[in-house]
């Protein structure tokens, strides 16, 4: 017997573009969301000036997920810094997306490679980042009595 929903599955599609100042707060509350240890309004404004995607949900325009990557030109490398979906909104490929533009943009800089780093009990995101060619190159603990590691992944962008 066929299953009846009680709704139609709403059709979904998102656009990515530059963040603005107007985004902060929807951004915040998904930092809030997502996130222990938050960015604050502060050091999102500062990352206007940086690679700054949202994703925005066609049909409401509402911001469904962020990323923030910064460049090192000296290196000739970017570094992912932060990315987040809204916790409604995960496991619908907007990650992947988000990740795909950032690369997109680190490419036009002319960068070769791009860095994150990301907590190791974190396995959904890692999961997440090898599957878009992100490898482990370093294990490091920043604090020796706090019990945190992180992966630092890299991946060629040519
Ligand atoms: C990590 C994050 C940005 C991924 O966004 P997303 O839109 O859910 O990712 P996608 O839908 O593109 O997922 C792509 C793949 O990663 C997997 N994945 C992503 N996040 C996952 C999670 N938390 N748990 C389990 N699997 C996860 C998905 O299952 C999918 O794999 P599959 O295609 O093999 O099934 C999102 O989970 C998030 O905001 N997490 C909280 C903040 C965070 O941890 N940021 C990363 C800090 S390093």
């Amino acid at each position: 017997m066929p299953t009846i929903l009680a709704e139609a599955p709403r059709e979904y599609s998102t656009g990515i573009r530059p963040a603005v100042e107007q985004d902060l707060s929807q951004i915040l509350e998904i930092e809030r969301l997502t996130f222990g240890q938050q960015w604050d309004y502060y050091q999102f404004k500062a990352s206007l000036e940086d690679v700054f995607l949202v994703a925005v949900d066609a049909s409401t325009g509402d911001i469904v997920g962020f990323i923030v990557a910064c460049c090192c030109k000296v290196a000739m490398r970017g570094m992912i810094l932060r990315i987040a979906v809204h916790p409604e909104h995960q496991g619908r490929g907007i990650g992947t997306q988000l990740i795909q533009a950032a690369f997109d943009k680190l490419k036009e800089l002319n960068l070769g490679e791009v860095d994150l780093d990301v907590d190791i009990i974190k396995a959904g995101a890692i999961h997440l980042y090898k599957k878009l060619g992100f490898e482990v190159v370093e294990v490091f603990s920043p604090d020796i009595e706090e019990d945190e590691s992180f992966y630092i992944m890299r991946r060629k962008l040519a």
